[in-house]
């Protein structure tokens, strides 16, 4: 009886053994076939059936750049708008103090002049040969309308994003063979001084207004 038994259960391991090894040399020659016809339709096909980019015809433009700033001198012109002084009426005849960090530290000038935007010195970004300009880390002068070249040199995540459209926003066209598209400059959001983003506070949502007709029953 119970060597009945185990010839059963030995001749069961043996039948299964041949199921999975028949299903072994299927499934191998499956794979196989697969990376034959694979073969054909392989990168190089997926490559030529790639739409080439439409010739972009309209361009993209960047609004909220600021024009070269200057300081009020509390006047106003014929026009009634102020009139500022250059930078450069004081600046040209002063040595640049390279030190100066924060807007605490000015005495003399430009009080009220906060800066939290890391620990920077002012020269990291103003050119200290010509305060009417700005200057990149390579040294190289740019003037403040180009100033997003200044921003992205250091913030190489947030302009990558900017680029892709997933930072600051933008209105218009993606396909630039179909119509122009509108983006928003760093410093139409950020101020260079104190970038941080304001916070909003989170509020509930507007309470619908019942029907008129009932509005008019609960006067
Ligand atoms: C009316 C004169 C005047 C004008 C105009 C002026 N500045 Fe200044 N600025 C000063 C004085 C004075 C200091 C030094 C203040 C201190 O260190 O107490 C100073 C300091 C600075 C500093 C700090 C570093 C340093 O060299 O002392 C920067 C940066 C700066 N000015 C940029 C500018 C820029 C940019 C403009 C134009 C938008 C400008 N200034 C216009 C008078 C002026
Ligand atoms: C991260 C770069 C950066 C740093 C650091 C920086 N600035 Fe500026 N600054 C700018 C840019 C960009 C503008 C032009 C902003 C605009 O027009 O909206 C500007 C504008 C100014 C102006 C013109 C008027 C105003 O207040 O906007 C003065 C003055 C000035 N900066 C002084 C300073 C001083 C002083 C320091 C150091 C205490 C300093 N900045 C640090 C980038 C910087
Ligand atoms: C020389 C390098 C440099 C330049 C140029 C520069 N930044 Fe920054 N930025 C920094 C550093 C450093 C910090 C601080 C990072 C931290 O504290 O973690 C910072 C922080 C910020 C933040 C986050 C602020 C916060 O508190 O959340 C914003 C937004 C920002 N920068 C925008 C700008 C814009 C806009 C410009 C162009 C006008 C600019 N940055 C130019 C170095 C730079
Ligand atoms: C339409 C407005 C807008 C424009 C334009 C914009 N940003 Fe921002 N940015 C924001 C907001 C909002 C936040 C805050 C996101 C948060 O708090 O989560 C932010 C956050 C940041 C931060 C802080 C780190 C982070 O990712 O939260 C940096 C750095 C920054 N922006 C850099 C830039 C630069 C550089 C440009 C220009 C190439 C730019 N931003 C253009 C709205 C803008």
């Amino acid at each position: 009886m119970l060597h009945r038994r185990s010839a059963a259960i030995f001749w069961g391991v043996l039948v299964l053994a041949g199921f999975l090894g028949v299903a072994a040399v299927l499934a191998v020659s499956a794979t196989t076939g697969v990376v034959r016809t694979g073969g054909q339709g392989g990168p190089a096909d997926v490559a030529a059936e790639v739409v080439p980019s439409p010739t972009p015809r309209f361009s993209t433009t960047i609004v909220g750049a600021s024009e070269a700033p200057g300081i009020p001198t509390g006047e106003v012109d014929v026009l009634g708008k102020p009139v500022l002084a250059n930078c450069t009426t004081c600046h040209a005849t002063r040595e640049a103090n390279l030190t100066t960090r924060e807007g605490r530290q000015l005495q003399e000038f430009h009080q009220g002049l906060t800066t939290t935007h890391g620990e920077q010195q002012c020269v990291a970004c103003h050119n200290p040969g010509d305060y009417s300009q700005l200057r990149l880390a390579s040294g190289e002068a740019i003037e403040f309308t180009d100033s997003l070249r200044l921003c992205r040199q250091c913030h190489g995540p947030q302009y990558r994003d900017y680029e892709q459209g997933a930072h600051g926003g933008m209105t218009g066209y993606w396909d630039l063979s179909r119509g122009p598209r509108t983006r928003n400059h760093c410093l139409a959001c950020h101020d260079a001084h104190a970038p941080q983003y304001q916070s909003v506070m989170p509020v509930f949502r507007p309470r619908d207004l019942p029907p008129r007709s009932h509005r008019e029953d609960h006067p």
